[in-house]
């Protein structure tokens, strides 16, 4: 049984008739756990109707680039950001020539440009057209890029002939799509993972923390369990699930976080902090509610542990990845940040408004001694993926 669990499948349609299957893949994708949007190309509406795959999906069907109805009227960077997986099925062979040329004319080839998340081609078409050497050196171009190919597989043709060019059936094109996030990058790895805030007591009913929501740690903790690794996720308080297969230890206070780590440090091979520790703790809990008595009130604040800090100067310790959350001079600090703590990897974020905390996307600046890597804006999953992908690669000594 295949898991596409709380996957952002984004399904392009374009014209050919084997657009009929797609409406069965809809319902494998969904049966998986998956959420569906469809793009339909106009020559995919000529074979099957938006209203199917609405129906089919439980989301409205786009069709067109420019949309007055989604925010800022840039629909295709929506869908781009909203995608866990672009998956283009049928892919006719016009569709195929329009994404090797980088077209952007169309909401489908307009979003496959700009989407950070991996896209995969079920080709459908005639056995001559697939044969041709234009279509053979478009499907080169997208291979070098990174787009993955689904068959097609071999057999009769809508047109009568026989051979290759009939797009695959809609169960192997899910079991297909489910395996694109089962890398294996890290089979065999055991990763530890903070997320989420810290809260410090003041008083019985009072703490401080911050607007951390837990989004960017549990996304980097399901990219890592379905890189094939053990993970164990020390998560503050959040209104988050577990991913599944993920081992969650929950704690409140940097000290308790700092206890929760310590005591699984040294099974792990990888540590990421992703949570936004509390540097302050009050010097003094109150025993009782606080009264407000005095116009003034001031709170007494001590340092707490630097958890990442103390995981980084341990002898024989795990690769060490810290992240950093800026208002100004993001590079600057988090290069100050790397080398303090002696860091293998940080991993930088703006913060303030409008950017990385509580939000569905983010973009990382990933700094290593001698790397450097953009991470641009996009959901926090397919960032997850990105950032362990990375990580792989400098852990295993490729980078
Ligand atoms: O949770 P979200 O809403 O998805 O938001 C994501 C995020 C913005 C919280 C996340 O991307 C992020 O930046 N996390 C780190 C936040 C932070 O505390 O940054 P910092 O620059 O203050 O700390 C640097 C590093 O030291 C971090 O890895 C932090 O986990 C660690 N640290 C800090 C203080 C402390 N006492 N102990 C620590 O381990």
């Amino acid at each position: 049984m295949i898991s596409l669990n709380n996957k952002h499948i984004l399904l392009g349609v374009s014209g050919s008739i084997a657009a009929y299957k797609s409406a069965e893949l809809v319902r494998c994708f969904k049966g998986a756990g998956a959420e569906v949007r469809v793009v339909l190309t106009k020559g995919g509406a000529e074979f099957v109707t938006p209203l199917t795959f609405q129906a089919l999906s439980g989301n409205p069907v786009s069709t067109e680039l420019l949309d007055t109805e989604a925010e800022a009227a840039m629909g295709h960077i929506e869908l781009a950001r909203w995608a866990d997986a672009v998956i283009v099925a049928p892919a006719s062979a016009n569709v195929i020539a329009r994404l090797a040329q980088g077209r952007a004319d169309d909401l489908l080839s307009a979003l496959c440009l700009a989407t950070a998340a991996p896209i995969a081609i079920a080709p459908a078409m005639n056995q001559h057209m697939w044969a041709n050497a234009a279509t053979r050196e478009n499907l080169r171009q997208l291979s070098t890029r990174g787009i993955v190919q689904f068959g097609p597989g071999d057999g009769d043709q809508a047109c009568g002939d026989v051979g290759p060019g009939r797009m695959l059936e809609a169960g192997q094109l899910a079991r297909l799509t489910a395996a694109i996030f089962d890398t294996g990058s890290l089979a065999g790895c055991t990763v530890l993972i903070t997320a989420g805030p810290t809260q410090e007591a003041i008083d019985p009913v009072r703490y401080l923390s911050n607007r951390s929501s837990g989004k960017m740690g549990y996304a980097i903790a399901q990219a890592a369990v379905e890189a094939g690794a053990k993970v164990t996720l020390v998560s503050g308080p959040t209104a988050l699930r577990a991913p599944p297969r993920v081992e969650r230890i929950d704690v409140r206070s940097a000290q308790h976080m700092r206890d929760a780590v310590m005591q699984h440090i040294a099974d792990s091979d990888i540590f990421i902090g992703a949570a936004a520790v509390a540097d302050y703790r009050p010097v003094h809990i109150a025993g009782q509610k606080i009264k407000k008595t005095e116009d003034m009130l001031t709170l007494e604040l001590q340092r707490n542990p630097d958890i990442l800090a103390d995981v980084a100067a341990l002898k024989n310790g795990p690769f060490t990845v810290g992240f950093a959350a800026e208002t100004e001079n993001l590079e600057q600090h988090a290069r100050g940040k790397l080398q303090r703590k002696k860091l293998d990897m940080i991993a930088a974020n703006w913060v303030g408004e409008n950017t990385a905390f509580e939000r569905d996307d983010n973009a990382l600046l990933v700094i290593t001694a001698n790397d450097k890597q953009q991470l641009a804006t996009t959901s926090k999953s397919v960032l997850g993926r990105q950032l362990i992908e990375l990580i792989s690669k400098h852990y295993h000594g490729g980078a």
